[in-house]
């Protein structure tokens, strides 16, 4: 009872103090500036470029993140080649002009990029600031010793060197594709990503957190105040060590106590914040907040993933960092969607595939309730691409990794740390102990950061696995191979480690284009190492569930496997998303993957309702395929459902019969004979029906229908509306194979930011103002001018009625 008032009362006094440390400081103590406005651009390279007095008025005017190669053309004679995605690399410059203000002179002042594709080296006033090849990897520079402050000008260059190819499997893009930021301090200031906060005991009643702070500065005394708040910005937890000496590199550790903690989970994702101040002489000269959440987790040999004590299956997907049309340039709204587009099927898993994030994706990742797991490298000291990140391994991953965990570890989302997908040196030979020492030292500097579990993604699966066989890693992570997912074989094989399936799937498909019989499989190619033989001439894969790699499987059959064994924490579907890339089974013109439940566009594909039936508890039905076929044909017509307990299917009003999933089936099918008209499913529970789906028999294309997922956006010139286009029939049924190309008018405080149908062989450019539907639709993607007021977006295709669409920017 005394120690509840005395906390009470020690929490009221600090409370007070911060509001004083917060009244006597009229300006903020440490600023950090959207720094992606006003750059210039040149493609290629250019002498004297990185110097103060180089001329640029003639370069291209941009803001960030911008990536360059989504603005060329596909080129079937790109050095990328078609795992990367047939667009260019290159070499490419940017510059910035700026001025500070009299009052930063004495401040610290730091420039944040958060990521460079790749191999940037940075000037500031002419001055080398260094290089980073890393491509993936966010990196900062102390540029107070060379700025000038008032009317005196200052010069960013900023050299990209994405000019060696290939040197990714997939599509990177190329230039400053994430966000830069300019950060002042004072001269007693937190280290950059300078706080560590974990919580060691957790339960309903209490939470003990511990935050260490790196202090930096110049030596003198000062004190460290840090106040925790919960969502609603409350002051739950306060805590000030006087008096300490701040050198370099200084750590201080404070230990609150929450009461009564609202937990962090993937159904409430709360989050708290700590805001820490450092005071010296009374002036607060810097103040950092960090945003965390309280949890605990465990993965257990026998039982899986357990978070806050209840257990819970990790539904994930990889995906890589491209978004679409959009490319690798980081937009927190476009990776929202792609979040909410996955959470939507039941997904709560993200495998960051296979290399650090945007930050942004982590700070979404805690605020919507996903499990990370975040990735460091795809390779490490042997190849995969004669041009990739392994020539720069040996003097950099310790580095990279190093600044990675460094920067993610305070998010509540990441549970896992991946150090690398298929790596090489699963092969190592018998007296090659280089994989194994890399794997050790990787292990070693994760331990002395953070003490989650961590993997490697292995394709290799059987015994003579050398980084397996070490023993290193915390968690064992199997790529595919499902057959092998038992717990006596992994146990058999590896000792009693929890399991994790880093990868699985790899099936194919293309969105609205079915081959049947839909149980015909088609395993393409027919192995890994061979072009594919005997495959659709128009490089379609088929979306029924009968098309995958040999390496892979159908979903259904991972599905099934990973539904049995509770022993298996989770799983990370290859891919949530279509990606830019590696369009496995096929050559050019393919320059898009197949492996998506979604597509490139945004547009699900129909094993995502696979996924909604079997990890959300909405009531759904899913019958596919479209009703457009040749008289008389036979068709297998499919469905997805939950709740039901069986469902009916109707051609022009005739049943089909009453299907049931039994035992191991996922879905139901009825071979059909097609007659145009309609086709219907009904599905009923104890006898009533719950849920019916029809599709009509299309005409000919004769609208267009637009739908914005938002109608109003935020005019910060980021916030983006998707468009979706469909072409439908005079009576508004979707045209399922409808191809017409429409062409785009944007008026008002909008511009259309890129275009996409989600067709993998398409040549049409990303960004432009007209596409091809693909299957009867196609996206538009509008993103606000920055300003204020109303935008239109007009849509028109020869023959079809236009459309328009009305979107506010506020
Ligand atoms: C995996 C690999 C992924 C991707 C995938 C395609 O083996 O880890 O990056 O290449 O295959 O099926």
């Amino acid at each position: 009872m005394i120690a509840m008032q005395l906390y009470k009362f020690s929490l009221l006094i600090s409370c007070f103090l911060y509001c004083f440390y917060n009244s006597v400081n009229a300006q903020p103590a440490r600023a950090r500036e959207d720094f992606d406005r006003n750059w210039t651009f040149n493609l290629g390279e250019v002498a004297n470029a990185s110097a103060e007095s180089f001329n640029d008025a003639s370069w291209r005017k941009l803001n960030l993140p911008h990536d360059w190669s989504i603005e060329l053309p596909f080129d079937s004679t790109s050095p990328t080649g078609t795992g990367g995605g047939a667009l260019r690399g290159g070499l490419g410059w940017y510059r910035k002009t700026f001025t500070l203000p009299v009052t930063d002179k004495g401040k610290n002042i730091f420039i944040d990029f958060d990521g460079v594709y790749c191999n940037s080296e940075v000037f500031i006033n002419g001055h080398s600031m260094g290089v980073r090849p890393s491509g993936y990897i966010s990196f900062r520079y102390d540029i107070t010793p060379y700025l000038k402050f008032g009317n005196e000008k200052n010069v960013i260059a900023v050299k990209v060197d994405n000019s060696k190819q290939p040197n990714s499997r997939w599509y990177s893009g190329s230039g400053i594709y994430r966000n830069v930021w300019l950060v002042k301090t004072g001269t007693m200031y937190i280290e950059n990503w300078g706080t560590y906060i974990s919580t060691p005991s957790v339960s309903a009643t209490s939470a003990r957190v511990n935050l260490t702070t790196t202090l930096c500065g110049t030596g003198e005394y000062g004190d460290v105040l840090t106040t925790i708040l919960n969502a609603a910005g409350k002051a739950v937890a306060v805590q000030t060590q006087k008096n300490i000496h701040i050198g370099a590199l200084q750590t201080t550790l404070q230990t609150f106590t929450i009461q009564s903690p609202v937990l962090w989970s993937l159904e409430n994702p709360y989050l708290y914040k700590a805001v820490t101040k450092v005071i010296c002489k009374g002036k607060t000269t810097d103040e950092y907040t960090t945003t965390f959440g309280i949890r605990n987790f465990k993965f257990d040999v026998d039982k899986g993933f357990f978070l806050n004590g209840k257990r819970v299956k990790i539904v994930g997907v990889c995906n890589h960092h491209d978004l679409g049309c959009l490319g690798t340039a980081i937009n927190t709204r476009a990776l929202e969607r792609q979040l909410q587009i996955m959470k939507g099927m039941g997904i709560n898993g993200i495998r960051t595939s296979h290399n650090p994030p945007a930050s942004e994706l982590l700070d979404l990742c805690d605020k919507m309730g996903f499990i990370v797991m975040d990735e460091a490298f795809d390779m490490w000291k042997h190849p995969k691409n004669e041009f990739d990140y392994s020539k720069s391994f040996d003097e950099w991953y310790k580095k990279d990794l190093t600044d990675q965990i460094l920067r993610d570890r305070n998010h509540p989302s990441v549970c896992i740390w991946s150090v690398g997908n298929e790596i090489p040196e699963q092969w190592g030979k018998e007296n090659d102990t280089a994989g194994v020492a890399y794997l050790r030292e990787m292990q070693r500097i994760v331990r002395s950061l953070d003490d989650r579990p961590t993997v490697t993604a292995n394709n290799e699966v059987r015994s003579m696995n050398r980084l397996l066989q070490s023993g290193v890693n915390d968690l064992i992570g199997y790529n595919y191979h499902h057959a092998d997912w038992h717990p006596d074989s992994v146990e058999k094989k590896w000792g009693r480690k929890p399991f994790i399936v880093t990868e699985s799937v790899s099936a194919l498909q293309t969105r609205g284009h079915y081959d049947m019989p839909s149980d015909s499989m088609r395993i393409w190619p027919q192995r890994w190492d061979l072009p594919v033989a005997n495959a659709n001439p128009d490089l379609t894969c088929s979306a029924y569930e009968n098309c995958f790699t040999p390496w892979g499987s159908s979903h259904m059959a991972t599905l099934q496997m990973f539904l049995k064994q509770e022993s298996i924490s989770g799983m990370f579907v290859w891919t949530g998303f279509d990606y830019i890339g590696e369009p496995t089974p096929y050559p050019w013109p393919a320059r898009s993957s197949y492996f998506g439940i979604v597509d490139l566009a945004g547009f699900p594909k129909d094993v995502y309702y696979l996924y909604q039936s079997l990890f959300t508890t909405k009531n759904m039905l899913h019958l596919f395929p479209h009703w457009n076929w040749q008289p008389g044909q036979t068709i297998d017509m499919w469905a997805y459902y939950n709740i039901a307990d069986e469902v009916e299917l109707f051609i022009n009003g005739k049943s089909q019969g009453i299907k049931r999933k039994t035992g191991d089936d996922l879905h139901v099918m009825w071979r059909v004979k097609y007659e145009s008209g309609r086709v219907e499913a009904v599905s009923r529970k104890d006898g009533k029906v719950i849920a019916t789906k029809l599709i009509k028999t299309a005409g000919a294309p004769a609208k267009i229908v637009l739908q914005a997922d938002r109608n109003s956006i935020q005019a910060n010139g980021k916030d983006l509306s998707f468009v979706t286009v469909k072409v439908v029939d005079e009576a508004g049924n979707l045209v399922p194979d409808a191809a017409n190309n429409i062409h785009f008018t944007i008026t008002g405080a909008g511009f259309i930011a890129g275009v996409d149908n989600g067709c993998q062989t398409s040549m049409e450019p990303f960004k432009g103002s007209e596409r091809k539907a693909f299957n009867g639709l196609c996206l538009a993607v509008v993103q606000s001018t920055g300003k204020p007021g109303s935008i239109k977006l007009q849509a028109k295709s020869a023959g079809l009625a236009p459309a328009a669409i009305d979107i506010t920017g506020k």
